[in-house]
């Protein structure tokens, strides 16, 4: 239909086709016929109705197949079904003729004839690239009657992600934008998900994820995902590092006698990870000094006074610093008989709560 430019060699060509003497000659044999007719087929819409499927029987010849859907890469099968009344015949590729006859027009090496019997006429094109996709018709001459028909090479390309932002760290309240590109035949649908923790339904429906003032909450893994029919998803991650400044839950306060073991802890939650300080009032504690030992595990700190004194019960600062910021939390370390408020409690007192009630239900079961 919109097709009407034939792509003709120029008249100085035709001689250096091979195994036509006619035109050597300059002869306008039945060949230049022919060719005109391909062309007053561009010029003038083909009256003829396009066919398409083999197995109408009362359609018309010739017959190309339906269209061709092919994967980038793959090898694409042209058919045409003809009959003997044919008594020439063309595959085209938009306007320029691919093969006519047993004669291979195209300077294209992919474009090869299969099949040029009386039956059918079949070309193949390897190694399909996206710019193969369009119509190619045959044509065909019967009883000086032109006819065509045409399939349609549909070109698909595995989604794959081409451009992703890389992992990043940000401090908490930061802005972020990550993308992630992909290109794929058909356009592959693209979207954000957040993997830890997993949250329902996508972080993004599109390219770009975009989040404004991150919390810590949303520090994790995100997958990118790039979706078509035409194959598995690809799939990319990228890790976003939220820093933040220390905080801490309240310290727990540790009764011991004098002469025992005893460790006080403090936790602090903090992205990079915290260093710890222990302050008893104003003087820090050093590792290793007065008998006591720190020690810091994955966020965790521990103060160990391996033969409790009268001079360690008091009350115990820990500190947790990063590049954000400090927190602190202060515990006391007491002996048997010390009253202490209420907001740290005892652990001694808290297990003889917890015996009270064992002996309590116990009692109950009894009776
Ligand atoms: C073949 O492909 C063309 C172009 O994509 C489309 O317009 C036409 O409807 C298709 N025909 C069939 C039979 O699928
Ligand atoms: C078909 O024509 C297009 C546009 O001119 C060209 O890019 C492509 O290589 C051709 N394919 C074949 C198989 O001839
Ligand atoms: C990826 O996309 C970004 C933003 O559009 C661009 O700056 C960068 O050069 C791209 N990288 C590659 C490898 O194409
Ligand atoms: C983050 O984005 C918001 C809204 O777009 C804007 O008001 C704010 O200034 C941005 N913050 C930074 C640190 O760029
Ligand atoms: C604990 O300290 C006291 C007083 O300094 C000492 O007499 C005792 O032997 C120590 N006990 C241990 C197990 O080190
Ligand atoms: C321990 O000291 C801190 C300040 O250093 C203070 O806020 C806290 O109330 C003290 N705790 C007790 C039980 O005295
Ligand atoms: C504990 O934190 C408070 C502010 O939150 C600060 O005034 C105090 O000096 C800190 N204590 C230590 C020992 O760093």
């Amino acid at each position: 239909m919109g097709m009407c430019v034939m792509d003709f060699p120029r008249r100085g060509d035709w001689g250096s086709r091979p195994g036509s003497p006619g035109w050597r000659m300059g002869c306008p044999g039945s060949r230049w016929l022919w060719l005109c007719t391909l062309r007053l087929l561009c010029i003038v819409p083909a009256g003829e109705p396009v066919q398409r499927g083999d197995r109408d029987t009362n359609a018309g010849f010739p017959k190309a197949m339906d269209n061709v859907t092919v994967r980038q890469g793959d090898n694409a099968v042209l058919r045409c079904a003809i009959d003997s009344g044919v008594t020439r015949v063309a595959w085209l590729n938009r306007s320029s003729i691919l093969y006519a006859g047993k004669d291979k027009w195209a300077t294209d090496p992919r474009v090869v004839l299969l099949t040029n019997s009386k039956t059918e006429y079949s070309i193949e094109i390897q190694g399909v690239d996206v710019y193969d996709e369009g119509a190619y018709t045959c044509s065909v001459q019967t009883h000086n009657h032109p006819k065509t028909s045409q399939v349609h090479v549909i070109v698909q390309v595995p989604p794959q992600i081409v451009n992703i932002s890389n992992s990043i760290s940000v401090n908490e309240g930061s802005n972020v934008t990550l993308l992630c590109l992909a290109i794929g035949r058909p356009e592959p649908v693209v979207t954000w998900r957040h993997l830890s923790p997993p949250v329902r339904g996508f972080a993004s429906e599109d390219e770009y994820l975009e989040i404004t003032g991150i919390s810590k909450e949303q520090a994790g893994d995100y997958e990118c995902q790039a979706v078509n029919e035409v194959s598995s998803p690809d799939v990319r991650k990228v890790q976003i590092i939220v820093n933040y400044a220390p905080y801490m839950s309240d310290g727990r306060s540790v009764g011991a006698a004098v002469g025992q073991k005893g460790i006080l802890r403090c936790e602090a939650f903090a992205v990079p990870l915290a260093e710890f300080e222990w302050y008893k009032e104003e003087q820090r504690l050093s590792n290793g000094l007065n008998g006591v030992q720190i020690k810091n595990i994955d966020g965790k700190s521990m103060l160990t006074f391996f033969n409790v004194s009268e001079e360690d019960y008091g009350n115990y600062t820990c500190v947790a610093i990063n590049k954000l910021g400090f927190s602190n939390t202060s515990v006391l370390l007491f002996g048997p008989g010390a009253v202490q408020d209420h907001n740290n409690a005892p652990a001694g007192m808290t297990s003889s709560l917890w015996l009270l009630v064992i002996i309590f239900v116990h009692f109950l079961f009894k009776f």
